[in-house]
């Protein structure tokens, strides 16, 4: 399985500072806020990801993440010159995934919790279908929102609706088989003018070919959306690093305890970046 990284889109809530940078190269405390998706993919197990981003951005991600080699992974980049939809991402990663199963992160959202890694490398074992997950939300009318019988069967998907049938809103972290680029390239533009994630998981509801896995609700599914979104997540991230002392989504230490790479290779990345608590953090892990 490969993985994806959209990160691109106007941002417009974050005006004007997302006029001045991309959105997921904001920081959230200590750190670019794409190393959050970043994480959640290594966390999964996948070393191939690629990052899709505007013509404007995509230089700087490739000048913060490089080929990826550093951390034992291998990153391709591709330009998405409009936001056409967040499905449009398998047909411009159709090279990239070549015939592969993919996993698609939006990059700017954050997750954090107990379990979370061996509930993604269930995930990542599908092998014919979709996975996606559902979140309980209080308001779950900007988002998709998926509804569940009393058995836990999905009944239906909808993208942002005024109506909300459940509180279930769906994450932006997907899992699907290897035909879903020929799927992606079957979808219609919707209403709004964008190739519709919900859609492509409709088609796979619609073959009954779609798992929905529920967070529970002492999981954390942060948002960043917004000036306010974007604070309270940098202080959640604080919070927590200061009180365990253990670090959200520090790419080294994840490629590290992966065995992605080696005690000299952790050395050298901290080293790099010694005159920051997060680079004392991980020369710390080899002690
Ligand atoms: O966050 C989860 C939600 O993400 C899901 O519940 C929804 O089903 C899904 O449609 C999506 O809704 P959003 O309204 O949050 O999507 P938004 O247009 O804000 O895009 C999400 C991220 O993806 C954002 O960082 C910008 C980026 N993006 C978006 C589009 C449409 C792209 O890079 N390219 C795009 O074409």
């Amino acid at each position: 399985m490969k993985g994806i990284v959209l990160a691109g889109g106007t941002a417009t809530r974050l005006y004007p500072l997302s006029k001045a940078i991309s959105k997921q190269i904001m920081p959230v405390y200590d750190k670019p806020m794409i190393y959050y998706p970043l994480s959640t993919l290594m966390l999964a197990g996948i070393k191939e990801v690629l990052i899709i981003s505007t013509p404007r951005d995509l230089p700087m991600f490739k000048d913060l993440l490089g080929d990826g080699l550093n951390l034992g992974m291998r990153f391709e980049y591709v330009v998405q010159e409009k936001p056409n939809g967040l499905a449009q991402a398998f047909v411009l990663g159709a090279d990239f995934l070549d015939g592969d199963s993919a996993c698609l992160i939006l990059g700017d959202n954050m997750f954090y919790g107990q379990g979370f890694s061996k509930m993604l490398k269930e995930a990542k074992d599908i092998e014919n279908g979709a996975c996606v997950f559902g979140y309980y939300v209080r308001d779950p009318r900007a988002y998709g929102v998926v509804e569940f019988d009393a058995n836990g069967k999905v009944l239906s998907l909808e993208e942002k609706p005024a109506n909300p049938k459940s509180n279930y809103a769906v994450p932006g972290l997907y899992f699907y088989d290897s035909s879903v680029v020929d799927r992606a390239r079957k979808l219609q533009l919707s209403a709004r003018g964008e190739y519709e994630i919900t859609d492509l998981n409709k088609e796979y509801l619609k073959e009954g070919l779609l798992q929905v896995k529920q967070f529970g609700r002492g999981f954390a599914w942060l948002d960043t959306g917004n000036c306010d979104s974007l604070l309270e997540a940098g202080n959640f991230v604080e919070t927590i690093q200061k009180r365990q002392g253990f670090y959200i989504s520090c790419i080294e230490e994840i490629a590290w305890r992966n065995k992605w790479v080696d005690n000299n290779q952790l050395f050298r990345l901290g080293q790099e970046l010694d005159k920051t608590a997060y680079g004392q953090y991980i020369l710390s892990l080899l002690d």
